[in-house]
């Protein structure tokens, strides 16, 4: 089983940006907690970083030819993007939304994911374990539907 992790804009800046919100960990550090958990669940993961939003759509469009389910930060796009809610509403495997900080308890604009309606499910909130987290519900959605 292979999972595609999507790592929204910024998320590239992780480490430097926004301590106090995100941590002091890098995104590097992310995919190697990532391939870790993966080899213990018997899975593979592949993680991107892609900043611009027709990109990530490109990437969620043909997820199905080669991954089993994606785990996705959409950051910014979270609150606004009808482009990757249609991309993810399409996508034919299931698409679980993450986020390092807990979204509800930020600014109001950001209390509203446009993805979360379409999205297998969502998890907030929990800094890198959020993807740890995102990780597993993909996998035990995949294994859930193959039984
Ligand atoms: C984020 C939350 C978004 O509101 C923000 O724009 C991000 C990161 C998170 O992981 O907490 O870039 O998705």
């Amino acid at each position: 089983m292979k999972i595609l992790v999507i790592h929204g804009p910024n998320l590239d800046l992780l480490g430097q940006r926004e301590i106090d919100i995100y941590g002091k960990f890098t995104l590097e550090e992310i995919n190697e907690a990532l391939k870790k958990l993966a080899n213990e669940l018997k899975v593979s993961v592949e993680a991107v970083q892609l900043s611009g939003e027709g990109e990530i759509c490109k990437q969620i469009g043909s997820a199905r030819q080669t991954y089993s389910a994606v785990v996705l930060n959409p950051a910014a796009y979270t609150h606004y993007s009808v482009a990757i809610r249609d991309a993810v509403a399409a996508c034919q495997v299931p698409v679980v939304e993450v986020h390092l900080s807990n979204i509800y308890a930020r600014e109001e604009f950001r209390h509203k994911s446009v993805i979360a309606p379409v999205a297998a499910g969502q998890i907030s909130g929990f800094g890198m374990d959020s993807y740890l987290l995102g990780l597993r519900a993909a996998v035990g959605l995949v294994n859930r539907k193959a039984t």
